[in-house]
């Protein structure tokens, strides 16, 4: 074999790729993440090959021996990638052979195709685990930020304009159900990830007895019951990267997600809401403006949003026109597959680290939470209670606030005869409805942000997120 010439090019051809080819298609320079991955599948595979009677016992032990010292040079920095070599499989199984003979039986009955799409499937097992643990963490930062304000008041919004007045725990606590939702598309995701699809060879599995639940089982791809998962034709498991398009569909719903909770966290701390503070620490200055303070980080959260949707499209684009099975396109889809993961898992840990850095501002949030007119449909269910069909209590109370603002005063600074002017029924218990003590107490549906009802979710969520590991 030529010296340097890659492994897939030994016999028929001449020599190695031109170096411009080589630069323009190796992709050694981001798959050399997928190293680990990799050497476990390769030692599982020469376990299965051993048992099959491909590798003697001293061959096995010496590409195991082989294959734990690439592993330490790679860890320690100190392992040469090769771009001439293409990818991380070829850089790893070259340098193998070079090391112990019996490397260049390890490639019997396997493909870089069903091996790249194995170091894949493992890689983004354990990502998907990793990124499962931390949304639970961003939940329980959200639920202790709620707990810690619990009786904090804001009116909700709805088009931007004030609503109904809800419990700051409650506008938290719907996003722990948003987050709840991405981990559970997560964990979904996993089951189809977790499909061992060695021994499906460059597309048409292979003429050797290859026991592929054996490496299933050494590599864990089994079910709940411990039974191997395989791929059941070997062209779809080749050419299948479902598993990734699904994951940047689950993370960018999650990205969503944070950058919509940035978006509220944006709102509240600028000076028309002032109903937080993000410390220092959390927060940039300007290099003109002295005064500022800037929420980069949940900007940066809403931004990096974009890019993750991105990933999902380019992802699908690339795999539309493809003919079966296994194209060389498939190649593009790593770098989007990891930018997702990395973007995804940071945004997560910032966003969790920042959350207990927020400050409520109570007085300014009273404030704004203790507008009357927020009690406006308090006012409409009232006489709904007399009687009245909703359509026309809401008539009145239109009626009312026009009263209010032409009088230019509050709803709830109308007396009684004011009221009564607008319609009679209206009783002396009118004004008790701008109570908002009781007005809280009163939103009992499952749900609804009532002061039991909020004390309620957030135990339920300390129980839940205790139950799944959360400290
Ligand atoms: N570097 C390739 C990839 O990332 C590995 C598989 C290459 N297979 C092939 N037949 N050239 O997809």
């Amino acid at each position: 074999m030529k010296k340097n010439s890659p492994v897939s090019r030994s016999g028929r051809f001449a020599g190695g790729p031109a170096a411009d080819v080589a630069r323009f298609t190796q992709s050694v320079s981001f798959d050399w993440r997928l190293w680990r991955q990799d050497i476990l599948g390769s030692m599982a595979h020469a376990t299965m090959l051993r048992k099959i009677g491909v590798l003697s016992r001293a061959e096995l032990s010496a590409v195991l021996r082989g294959l734990d010292s690439i592993a330490l040079e790679i860890r320690t920095g100190k392992f040469r990638w090769n771009p001439g070599l293409e990818d991380v499989h070829m850089n790893i199984e070259a340098e193998l052979t070079r090391r112990v003979p019996a490397g260049a039986k390890l490639h019997t009955g396997r493909s870089r195709n069903d091996q790249v799409a194995l170091d894949l499937r493992l890689w983004l097992r354990d990502e998907i685990l990793e990124l499962g643990r931390e949304v639970r963490l961003l939940q329980a930062a959200l639920a202790g930020l709620g707990q810690k304000n619990s009786s904090v008041l804001i009116p909700g919004y709805t088009h931007l304009q004030r609503a109904q007045p809800v419990y700051f725990a409650h506008h938290l606590l719907a996003y722990v159900e948003m987050f709840d939702r991405d981990h559970q598309r997560l964990e979904d995701c996993f089951l189809r990830v977790n499909v061992c699809p060695l021994g499906s060879g460059a597309i048409a599995g292979s003429t050797l007895p290859l026991n592929r639940g054996l490496v299933a089982e050494l590599l864990a791809f089994v079910d709940a019951k411990g039974s191997p998962k395989l791929s059941q034709n070997s062209m779809d498991a080749v050419s299948d990267r479902d598993f990734a398009v699904e994951f940047c569909a689950a993370a960018a719903l999650l990205a969503v997600h944070l950058s919509r909770l940035s978006e509220d966290l944006i709102l509240w701390a600028s000076s028309e809401f002032r109903f937080i503070k993000i410390a220092d620490a959390y927060t940039t200055g300007s290099s003109l403006m002295p005064q500022k303070k800037n929420p980069d980080i949940a900007e940066l959260a809403r931004g990096k949003s974009g890019r993750v949707i991105g990933n999902l499209v380019s992802l699908l684009v690339l795999l539309k026109g493809l003919p079966m099975t296994y194209n060389r396109d498939l190649q593009e889809d790593k770098e989007r597959l990891f930018d997702t993961a990395d973007t995804v898992r940071a945004t997560v840990r910032i966003i969790t680290a920042m959350l207990p850095h927020i400050h409520v501002q109570y007085a300014a949030c009273e404030a704004a939470a203790s507008d009357p007119a927020l009690l406006a449909t308090d006012l409409a269910d009232y006489l709904v209670r007399k009687g009245m069909p909703f359509r026309k209590a809401h008539h009145v109370v239109g009626l009312v606030v026009a009263v209010a603002e032409k009088k230019g005063r509050l709803l709830n600074q109308l007396t009684l005869a004011e009221l009564q002017s607008v319609d009679r029924s209206f009783g002396r218990d009118a004004p008790d409805i701008f109570d908002l003590g009781r007005a809280m107490a009163k939103r009992t549906l499952v749900g609804a942000p009532g002061t039991k009802e909020v004390r309620e979710q957030l135990a339920r969520w300390r129980r839940q997120l205790a139950l799944s590991g959360v400290p």
